[in-house]
């Protein structure tokens, strides 16, 4: 059911914890499935993501994704980071089962949290940047779950 790389990075997770002083951090959970990630962010002033560290309260596939999305984000520029769709974090990780996309989409909501956290510290905008719901289940249209 699940790829290697899933099973990988839900047994290894990459960058579990917190950064203190973080120049951003988004939280985000699902209402429906009850989890909750929450992303860390250490921004320079180039811009450019430093580290990135995530917490996640949430299913195996919430675990991978978060994982894997801080992976890609890391060393990335903000308008790069912008482009860590969930559909990108699916990708790196061979794909997902269809009733776990939304998971994948936690991961997406919590990186544009934390990057609306840092625009709003520093009085900037990101361009395609809204603000983001805490709750992702607002915005499923009738998913399956
Ligand atoms: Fe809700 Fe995976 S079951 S995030």
């Amino acid at each position: 059911m699940y790829s290697d790389k899933v099973m990988d990075h839900f047994e290894n997770p990459r960058n579990v914890g917190e950064i203190e002083n973080a120049s951003g951090i988004g939280t985000v959970g699902n209402a429906k499935c009850g989890d909750i990630m929450r992303i860390y962010l250490d921004i320079d002033e180039e811009g450019i993501i430093q580290d990135c560290k995530f917490k996640t309260f949430g299913c195996g596939a919430a675990v991978a994704t978060s994982s894997m999305a801080t992976e890609l984000v890391k060393g990335k520029s903000i308008e790069e980071a912008m482009k860590v769709t969930n559909q990108a974090v699916m990708e790196a990780l061979d794909g997902l089962p269809p009733v776990k996309v939304h998971c994948s989409l936690l991961a997406e909501e919590a990186i544009h949290a934390a990057l609306w956290d840092y625009a709003q510290k520093n009085g900037i905008q990101i361009e395609g940047l809204a603000q983001p719901k805490s709750d992702i289940h607002e915005e499923e249209s009738g998913e399956e779950y």
